[in-house]
């Protein structure tokens, strides 16, 4: 099982994208083969006008790496009460009507304010369910990001870090599940 984790942002500092490195070590633990999509490495072409009819060669294959999922852990920082622009934009390179199609998901939200990102996570639910991914129904909501997740993306809280192993556990029993055959290229 290959999962790619997408952490929805490309701030330099980033306390999301540090904490899919323990996302990422929890999957391998579960025996599951990983890749991190850093949104910080999307090729700057990505904001040509021409990149949705001419896709650079360095924005397909960077796309590719997300077609590769058997499943998708998603984590979303909540930038102005929602996904942050730069996610979007990735969602948006996407091919239609491959790109979430049947590809399964689950769902992190991480924010600095007390409410853990579920606008957010909620928004990114929306438009994935549009695209007609399949949603791992149990979600983990990180409030006070500052305060629970470590520089080195561990999360300090002892029951915030059972909920995530619990949920990688449920991810990876829901892709095998659910026999999803998203489209792969
Ligand atoms: C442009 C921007 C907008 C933000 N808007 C919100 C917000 O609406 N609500 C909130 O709780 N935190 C907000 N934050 C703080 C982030 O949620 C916080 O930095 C948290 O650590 C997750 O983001 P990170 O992965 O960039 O660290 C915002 C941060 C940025 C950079």
């Amino acid at each position: 099982m290959h999962i790619v984790i997408l952490p929805g942002t490309n701030r330099s500092g980033s306390l999301t994208r540090a904490l899919a490195g323990t996302v990422a070590r929890l999957h391998n633990e579960n025996g599951a083969t990983t890749d991190i999509l850093d949104l910080a490495e999307l090729p700057a072409e990505a904001l040509l006008g021409s990149i949705y009819k001419q896709p650079t060669a360095a924005v397909v294959s960077f796309v590719k790496r997300l077609l590769a999922a058997d499943g998708v852990h998603a984590l979303v920082p909540e930038y102005n009460g929602s996904l942050p622009g730069v996610m979007k934009l990735f969602i948006d390179l996407l091919p239609y009507p491959g790109g979430f199609q049947d590809r399964p998901m689950a769902y992190v939200g991480v924010s600095a304010g007390r409410f853990g990102g579920v606008r957010a996570v909620e928004h990114l639910q929306q438009i994935s369910g549009y695209r007609n991914a399949h949603g791992l129904p149990s979600r983990l909501f990180i409030a006070e990001a500052h305060k629970a997740i470590a520089a080195d993306g561990s999360l300090l809280d002892a029951e915030l870090s059972k909920r995530l192993t619990a949920q990688v556990a449920a991810f990876q029993a829901f892709v095998k599940t659910l026999g999803a055959t998203p489209a792969k290229g």
